[in-house]
Order: C-alpha cells, then sequence, then structure tokens
C-alpha cells in the first residue's frame, strides 16, 4: 500500500488557502495532497467537511500546584483528553517553577507527570518565579539551547510575580539567547491595594474579583512590560489580553515597529463581569485573571483577532472543580473572593466558541480561524512546519471539522476533570468530529494514548 490512511472529498483549510484535495498520509507525515488519490489501508470519507490542521492551543495549565489545599481540576490525561475532543492535536502547558527548586527540577516533575498519559502532543513553556543569578547565569541558557525557547513571567499573585528588575533580567537572557517571554500583565500592588480596601469594606463577593482588577491595572502593566522589553530589545507576548486599553497598548507597540505580539481567550469574547455576579457562588464559576470586561471589551478583541494586534487565540484553560473544597469552594474562597482559586476551563471549547461566534457570525474568515487556532501558534513557538498546517512533509495531525453541526455545550460531552463549564447551554454551529494524531484517530474512550512529548 503507498498510504496508511487516505482522506477523501474533503475542503482542505489551511492559514492562507482552502481547495478541495484527498490527503494521503504515510508513517504519521502528509506524504500527499493530490486531486484523487488511492491506495491505503484506511479511507476516511471527508465529504461535507472541513479538513483543518489540528488545533494547537499555546497557553494551558494541567496538573500545576497552587495555593495549599488546592488541586488543579485535570491532570494531563484528562487535560489531554479533552483537548482531543475539541479538536487540537498539540497543547502547550507551563512548567511552574516553585520557589527554591531549579528549572530542571521543574521540569523533570512534570515530564513525570505528562510522560505515557498524553492523548495529544505536548511541549512545555517554563514559568521562572526564582530568577536566582544560577537561573539566569546557567539554567536558563542552557534550557533555551535545549529547545525550551518560551517561558512566561508574572506581574501579579504573591508567590509568582518578578519585580521589574527581575523581569529586566529575565528578558535580557531572553535577549541573549533568542528566547520568546510571555508576560502575565497585571500589576501587583494595585491589586493588593484595591483587595485590601474591598476586604475592609466587605465588598468580598466573588464579583469584587473583576472591581479588585480594573481595566487600570491590566494596561498600566501592559505598558510597563512593553517598555521593559524594549529597553532590552527583545520580544515579548502579552497573554491573556481581555480589553481594548491593553490591545491598544499592543498595536501602538507594533505600529512603532517593536515585536510585541498578543494573545486573547473565549471567555474576553463571550462573558463579562457580569457572570461574576451570579447568585450564591455560582460566580465563583467564572472567576479568572485577567477578569472577563464588559462588551466594548469583547468589541475590541475581536478587533484585534480580525486586525492581527492578536497573533494567537488560546484557552488559558486553567481548571478548577466548582463544587469543592480543592477547587473554587475552597473554605476561604466562599466567603472571599480573594481566596477562590483563579482560572476556568476551555480547552475543548475553544474552537468551537471562535468558529461559531468568528467564522458562521462573519467576524473571521477561515483561513484565520486556522491561522488563530493552530498555525501561528506553531509558528511562534518553533514548531512549525512540523505542526500547524496541512502540507508534505508535516505531522498528519488533522482535525474533521462539521462546519454545520449545531451543539448546545453541555460540561459531560468535554470530557474534562472539572464538573463545569463557563460555557454551559451556549448553542454553537460547527463541531470537531475527528481528531487525527500523526495519521491515527484519537479516540477519547481508549486507553491508548499515543500523545508526545516534542521537543523544539
Ligand atoms: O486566571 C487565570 N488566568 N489563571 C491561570 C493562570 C494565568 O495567569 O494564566
Ligand atoms: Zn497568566
Ligand atoms: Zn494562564
Amino acid at each position: 500500500m503507498t498510504f496508511d490512511t487516505i482522506i477523501t472529498r474533503g475542503t482542505v483549510v489551511t492559514a492562507s488557502d482552502t481547495f478541495s484535495c484527498d490527503v494521503g498520509v504515510k508513517d504519521g507525515r502528509i506524504v500527499a495532497l493530490a486531486d484523487k488519490l488511492s491506495g491505503a489501508e484506511e479511507t476516511i470519507d471527508a465529504s461535507g467537511l472541513l479538513v483543518m490542521p489540528g488545533g494547537i492551543d499555546s497557553h494551558v495549565h494541567l496538573e500545576q500546584p497552587g495555593a495549599p489545599g488546592i488541586i488543579m481540576a485535570d491532570t494531563f490525561e484528562t487535560g489531554t483528553r479533552s483537548a482531543a475532543v475539541g479538536g487540537n492535536t498539540f497543547v502547550m502547558p507551563f512548567c511552574l517553577q516553585e520557589k527554591g527548586q531549579t528549572l530542571r527540577e521543574s521540569i523533570e516533575a512534570y515530564r513525570r507527570k505528562a510522560e505515557g498519559n498524553c492523548f495529544v502532543d505536548v511541549a512545555f513553556h517554563l514559568i521562572v518565579t526564582d530568577p536566582t543569578p544560577q537561573v539566569l547565569g546557567q539554567e536558563l541558557p542552557a534550557l533555551i539551547a535545549e529547545g525550551f525557547t518560551s517561558i512566561k513571567i508574572f506581574m501579579t499573585y504573591d508567590d509568582l510575580k518578578l519585580a521589574d528588575r527581575e523581569i529586566l533580567e529575565v528578558l535580557s537572557v531572553a535577549q541573549q539567547h533568542r528566547a520568546l517571554v510571555m508576560v502575565h500583565a497585571e500589576g501587583y500592588d494595585a491589586i493588593r491595594f484595591l483587595s485590601d480596601r474591598l476586604e475592609r469594606q466587605g465588598s468580598t463577593a466573588p464579583h469584587f474579583h473583576g472591581t479588585s482588577r480594573p481595566i487600570a491595572v491590566e494596561r498600566e502593566a501592559t505598558h510597563r512590560a512593553i517598555s521593559l522589553a524594549e529597553i532590552v530589545d527583545t520580544p515579548v507576548m502579552i497573554v491573556h489580553v481581555s480589553n481594548r486599553q491593553a490591545m491598544e497598548e499592543i498595536r501602538r507597540a507594533q505600529m512603532r515597529g517593536l515585536a510585541v505580539f498578543g494573545e486573547t481567550c473565549p471567555q474576553y469574547l463571550v462573558l463579562t463581569e457580569q457572570d461574576m455576579d451570579r447568585t450564591g457562588m455560582e460566580g465563583a464559576k467564572y472567576v479568572c485573571s485577567p477578569p472577563p470586561r464588559d462588551l466594548d471589551s469583547q468589541k475590541a478583541c475581536w478587533e484585534g483577532l480580525q486586525q492581527g494586534v492578536f497573533e494567537v487565540f488560546s484557552s488559558d484553560h486553567c481548571p478548577f472543580r466548582y463544587d469543592d473544597p480543592a477547587g473554587k469552594m475552597a473554605p476561604r474562597g466562599k466567603t472571599n473572593f480573594r481566596y477562590v482559586p483563579n482560572g476556568i476551563p476551555g480547552i475543548a471549547t475553544r474552537m468551537p466558541i471562535l468558529f461559531s461566534e468568528g467564522v458562521v457570525k462573519g467576524r473571521i474568515d477561515l483561513n484565520r480561524f486556522v491561522a488563530l487556532t493552530s498555525t501561528n501558534h506553531a509558528k511562534r513557538y518553533g514548531l512549525y512546519p512540523r505542526k500547524g498546517t496541512i502540507a508534505v512533509g508535516s505531522d498528519a495531525d488533522i482535525v474533521l471539522w462539521d462546519a454545520k453541526r449545531e451543539v448546545t455545550i453541555t460540561h459531560s460531552m468535554l470530557k474534562d476533570g472539572c464538573d463545569y463549564t463557563p460555557y454551559e447551554g451556549m448553542a454553537v454551529t460547527g463541531w470537531p468530529v475527528r481528531t487525527i494524531l500523526r495519521g491515527r484517530t484519537i479516540d477519547p474512550d481508549a486507553a491508548a494514548r499515543d500523545g508526545e512529548l516534542v521537543s523544539r
């Protein structure tokens, strides 16, 4: 047989083109694109379906340790299973350096958790929280040379934040050794100040999570992060941008010719701060940082996606169970938003939401959808063209997509480790019907976990 698998009669969509052709797969790679192919052990009829590169979600949190007593809802097994359900073939979680830990210790810990347990392929970003001279001078340069070429830093959160001097030190190592720094841009001191004041006033319900980190907090930190990156002349990716003012900071930097990139996420397109107002503790289901904003912020995030200010669209999947003292119902969180774990699930719903709200509603075209959900992630994070496109020589990571299928999102269909979805009851048009990893269809109900740790 010439091929292991042929995908026939589908409409192939890449970040630049849309065309009808068959796709021939051999040994996990795409080996032919042609009008009519034959001679395969398996033929998949994709009539009426879109044939797109599998989704790449370059911002997810899996099995990441948090505050004492809090446990993330997804393991590598459940998180990557849900990713596959949502049409993804690749995810990029974070290796969190806990204070006092070396980066290598943290990478080894995550490797142990991930190896043999993933339904999709995986590559890690590093989170640097303790930039000691040893980390900056030896570990980080060596790890960048080994392929860990993306580093996230935080400007807020007690155990994670870096001071400006430390940010400059990390940026400068990235500049010297050619890595990309991803920045969580919210200002720590302003959030502390506002949270303390809200607490004194007794304003502690989940809704006040949003009040404690207003748009100005994100805009200021975005501006500062860009300025620090400009000072050391290195590229920077501002992640999970939620509003117009932060988006405009990024646009301005881009117009000045700086290598500043932006990311936004589904929660900033379809949720608002009013979701955190829901009765009782229900609002906790929507507590994430930055928080969902207002309708103008949603509009601005769409503009950022349409106009190329945002290069990647990620989930920032950061799942905590709702009805669980190790999750959103943490004992102290029940009476104070400050102790509600930040983050919401969304690894499976990212692509359907962007397709339905973006492509079906005419806000973006199919090619931009592919760029935003797959190709641009591969390019930015050093995986292209092995990943992120449909081309001869690329891995056969493919999603077959039914553009007409109408689905009402409900948590049980997502097969994750959480106990809710923030998008329960949302009607979407367009759904992934088959996710193929290196030529093999992923069965989320099977024991087989073929996902590999990919080096860059
Ligand atoms: O609330 C969020 N986004 N939690 C996840 C951690 C992060 O900042 O990305
Ligand atoms: Zn973040
Ligand atoms: Zn995140």
